[in-house]
Parts: C-alpha cells; structure tokens; sequence
C-alpha cells in the first residue's frame, strides 16, 4: 500500500567539502556503492519500486546513476566485470525513478513538500540516503515501518537512543510507549539544547508519512536556522491526530558525517569484501 519512497537529496552537504562541491553527497561510496543506492534498495526490499528523488543543482549525476550507460554496457558484456553491474542492474529493472528538483535549499520540509508533485495524494516513505541503515539480523528498517504502518495507519519516524550530548543534533521526540519499542509521540523539538530536550530519543532519516503533511508544511512557518522543518509539521500534525516514533532494529550511521562515513566504510568492508 506504500508504493513510493521520497528520497529528499538537494542539501549542500556542506560536512563534506570539498568532496561535495561538484558532487552530490549521496553519490558518495560507502565502499563500492553510491549511499543513495543503498537507499533505493531498502526501499524495494519493503516492496517500493516508485522512487521520487528531489534533487538540486549539481545533482545531475544521481538521475545518470540510474540510467543506462551504453558505452559502459557494450564494453564489459560478456566481460568478467558484468558482475560489477549486478545489483544496479536489478535495481533498474525492478524500479521507475522520477525527479524534481529543490530550486532553493530551505530545509528538509521543504524539500517534501517540494517532492508532493512526484507522490500526490497517498501515504509515502522517506530515506535520507546520508543516514544508512543496516539490519543483518532480519528485515530493513523501512519493511519494519511499513508493517507498523499496516496496523496504525499513521505517520511514523524512526527513532534511537543517542547520547544526551549529542540531541543538538536530531529532531527529539517524547511520547507514551504503547508497544515494545513503538512510542504514541506527544512533542518534538527540532536540535534542542540539552536543557530542553524532552528526551534523548532522536529521529533518524526513515519516515512513513500520511498525506495530509502537504497541507501542514504549505503553513509550517521557517524554524530552527530559518529553514522550514518536517519536525514542526510533524508536531503539527501529532496535535491534529497521532504520530509514533518507532525504535528500529538495526544500526544506522550518519553518513553525512566524517566519523559515520568512515564507521559504515569499515563496517561494510569487513561484511561484503573480505569474506
Ligand atoms: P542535512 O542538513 O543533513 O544535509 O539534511 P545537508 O544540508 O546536505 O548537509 P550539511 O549539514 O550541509 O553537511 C538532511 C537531508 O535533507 C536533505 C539533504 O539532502 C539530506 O538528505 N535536504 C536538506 C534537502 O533536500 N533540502 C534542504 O533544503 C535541506
């Protein structure tokens, strides 16, 4: 019933200049694959094949990684490199990719609201391909989502434990747990300051949201850094009617950070590359 997944990719990834100044940062490799593939293959592992990327300028090479390279293709066929291609390939196969693109950066609701173009008027999925997730114990996070969606029928955002130091950091939630690890949210604070902070539970880059968030974000005024921020619409509509805030099982890292794009780069090496 979640049949699209909005990937919003148009922020400056200013955390990693110089290498993002002519290249989008969920192109970036963790190991051998761009982050926004890894993204896309959460997303059809719970069944989505409708991808929506919002993109900026300088972004171009995101829609080219997903497109056919025919130079590329007639060089290695029959080659012992096809394997290389492999899982892109499947990638192509299975799924349809639309763009637009954010044409002013200002900020993370407003590059949903910018994508409702590509989702209309049906619940949808969004990864922030910079924070990856791993699950090598069972199902992805957005699988885990989407069947907690199937009982709720709400918007949800996925939540961990982060240290108290670090709640500056994230959109901080609160709320009343209803089931293991599912909490009924009754505030969040977008990058509160510790003394503020309603908790130390954060909200990481996997939402499920309903619809009815267009509607919200086209009145949620700018917030924290003046930037328009999903974090207050989602409170918007938490008043409005109920969100839940999910702790995932799995690990995610931040890779729109130096650290947590090192960590995912050693931790992957290790799992697919030395057996
Ligand atoms: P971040 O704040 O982590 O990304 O936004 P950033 O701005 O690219 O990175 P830094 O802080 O400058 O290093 C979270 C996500 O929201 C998207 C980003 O692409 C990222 O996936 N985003 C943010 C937009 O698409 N548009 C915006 O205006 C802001």
């Amino acid at each position: 019933m979640i049949k699209k997944c909005l990937f919003p990719a148009a922020g400056y990834g200013t955390r990693f200049l110089p290498a993002t100044k002519a290249m989008p940062k969920e192109m970036l490799p963790i190991v051998n694959k761009p982050l926004i593939q890894y993204g896309v293959e959460e997303a059809l592992e719970a069944g989505i094949t409708t991808m929506a990327i919002v993109t900026g300028r300088g972004k171009r090479s995101l829609e080219d990684h997903f497109d056919i390279s025919y130079e590329l293709e007639h060089q290695i066929r029959g080659t012992d490199k096809e394997i290389y291609l492999k899982d892109i390939r499947e990638v192509m196969e299975q799924c349809t990719f639309s763009y637009t693109r954010q044409m002013e950066m200002k900020g993370l609701g407003h590059a949903i609201l910018t994508g409702e173009t590509l989702i209309g008027n049906e619940p949808f999925a969004v990864v922030l391909a910079d924070d990856l997730c791993d699950n090598p114990e069972g199902e992805g996070v957005l699988s885990q989502m989407i069947e907690l969606y199937h009982k709720y029928r709400c918007s949800i955002v996925a939540i961990e434990e982060v240290e108290v130091s670090e709640v500056d950091k994230y959109g901080v939630i609160s709320g009343r747990e209803i089931d293991a690890g599912v909490y009924m949210v009754d505030n969040m604070i977008e990058k509160p300051s510790i003394a503020e902070a309603p908790s130390n539970l954060a909200v990481i880059g996997r939402y499920i949201l309903t619809p009815d968030i267009f509607d919200i974000l086209r009145d949620t005024k700018p917030g924290k850094k003046g930037e328009i921020q999903i974090t207050d619409a989602l409170l918007e509509q938490c008043k409005k009617g109920m969100v839940l805030a999910y702790k995932f099982k799995g690990k995610r890292y931040d890779c729109g950070s130096i650290d947590g794009f090192v960590m995912a780069t050693n931790v992957f090496y290790q799992k697919h590359h030395q057996g």
